[in-house]
């Protein structure tokens, strides 16, 4: 049986709806994993989506992600811009590695204009709002497929 995609997703994306809705949008993240599980399933990926606040959790469920996915879709929220910690665990993942943003990082502080999660990522998706998550199912989906 195919192993699912892992969604994961970093500190405050909890509040997404609520949080600074001018720049992440009135979408909430139970609305992100719904479009998420609908899109892939209109794929034919099982996804596995989940959001945490602490660094460590997300760092096991990397790891986790190294037996059970067949690829990682991450937005590690503020994380992307501080943890080597996550940037190991997905290099160690050896899994094809999406990157997503809901806003455009670039356009923004110039402390979020940096990624560690790039240096691993195959490639990233930012300022497409809860749409990018869909272009990054449909770019781990061709991935995994010549992965695997
Ligand atoms: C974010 C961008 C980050 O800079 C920020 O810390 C977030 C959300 C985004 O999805 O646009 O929490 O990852």
């Amino acid at each position: 049986m195919t192993k699912p995609v892992f969604i994961l997703n970093g500190p405050n994306l909890n509040l997404l709806g609520h949080r600074q809705p001018e720049i992440y949008g009135a979408t909430t993240l139970q609305d992100v994993e719904a479009m998420c599980l609908k899109h892939g399933a209109a794929i034919g990926l099982a996804v596995v989506f989940r959001q945490s606040n602490h660094e460590g959790v997300l760092v096991d469920w990397i790891q986790q992600a190294r037996n059970e996915a067949s690829g990682i879709i991450i937005n590690a929220a503020a994380y992307t811009h501080t943890s080597v910690a996550i940037l190991d665990a997905l290099l160690a993942s050896d899994l094809p590695v999406v990157e997503v943003h809901l806003s455009n990082i670039h356009q923004r502080d110039e402390f979020r204009h940096h990624s560690y999660v790039s240096k691993v990522a195959k490639g990233m998706i930012c300022g497409f709002g809860p749409q990018g998550y869909v272009l990054a199912l449909d770019a781990i989906k061709q991935l995994t497929d010549t992965h695997s």
